[in-house]
């Protein structure tokens, strides 16, 4: 869909090469390879603890890879810290955004990167300036909003997003990467999140989106990524996957043809089992040895 663009022959973004993670004796992440590329929505789905935090927390600087290699531009790197990966141009958008609820919406965009008029010790806010930009960012996003001086704590989920992502933008993201970004909104403010995902890719960043709803990546997503415990379960370009794919992937694929099996012709023994391990044998006076 995409088609050869200058992203063909430049080198990724970001490119994650046999990239595992331990966490002391768990291992989180094994032999992952990822690939970010510019004007592209790379989305990495999984399960619960399948890794997807912990790959992102690698590319956004906040995590050392333990194994294999992170490239940025091409070139192999150790990030220090958050703010080298914010340098490259790597930004992370967290669910829980760092916004402060009673501020207006053009001082959160600001916030920790104030514009200021005149030299030390006389400087002031540039309070228009602020105004200015943030208006003017916001609208290239197509972003309405109707007062600008409305507390961040006013806006709907999805608008709070929208307006965390015309930021990173603003302060020089090339790469976006979005933890779970729709998992706490009603459709109508997920496809307000979704848009603006759109948005960010016709700008030409490269973006990760993490999601474990496979209607939700399939709808704005060129390359799908699916882990499973650490591993990558899948890697295909849009064109190899269909929406059938990518949920039969999510509700756990080969371990569902299983389940259907079982419960096909099954449910007689799962009872018996019940019985047995629940009354019978359950005589020691043990009785919160729950599993
Ligand atoms: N700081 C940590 N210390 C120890 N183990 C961790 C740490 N962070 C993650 N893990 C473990 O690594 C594995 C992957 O966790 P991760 O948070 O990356 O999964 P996830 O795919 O983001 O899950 P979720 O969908 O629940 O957010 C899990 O087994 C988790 O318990
Ligand atoms: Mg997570």
């Amino acid at each position: 869909m995409t088609g050869p663009g200058p992203s063909a022959v430049a080198a990724p973004l970001v490119e994650l090469r046999g990239v595992g993670k331990s966490y002391g004796t768990i291992r989180a992440l094994h032999d992952v390879d990822l690939t970010v590329r510019a004007g592209e929505v790379a989305c990495v789905l999984g399960d619960n603890g399948a890794g997807k935090s912990t790959l992102i927390k690698i590319i956004s600087g906040l995590h050392r890879h333990s194994e294999g290699e992170l490239r940025i531009d091409g070139e192999p790197v150790r990030l220090g810290g958050p703010r080298e990966a914010l340098r490259r141009g790597i930004a992370a958008v967290y669910q829980d955004l760092a916004t402060v609820t009673l501020m207006p919406v053009w001082r959160n965009f600001f916030l920790g990167s104030e514009l200021t008029r005149g030299r030390w010790p006389f400087q002031w806010l540039d309070i228009p300036g602020m105004r200015r930009v943030a208006d003017g960012e916001l609208r290239a996003m197509g972003i309405a909003l109707d007062d600008l001086d409305q507390p961040v704590g006013s806006l709907s989920g999805g608008q709070r997003q929208s307006v965390a992502i015309a930021r990173a933008i603003h302060f020089g993201a090339r790469v976006l990467i979005l933890d779970e970004p729709t998992a706490a909104l009603g459709v109508r403010q997920s496809g307000v999140v979704l848009k603006y995902i759109a948005a960010a890719r016709e700008r030409g960043l490269g973006v990760v989106l993490i999601t474990h709803n496979p209607h939700h990546a399939h709808l704005v997503g060129d390359h799908f990524t699916v882990l499973r415990l650490g591993e990558v379960e899948l890697s295909a370009p849009r064109a190899d996957v269909t929406l059938d794919d990518l949920t039969l992937h999510m509700a756990g694929g080969a371990e569902l043809a299983v389940l259907e099996r079982e419960l096909a012709n099954g449910t007689t023994d799962s009872t018996a089992d019940g019985t047995t391990d629940g009354t019978t044998d359950g005589t020691d006076g043990e009785d919160v040895t729950e599993r």
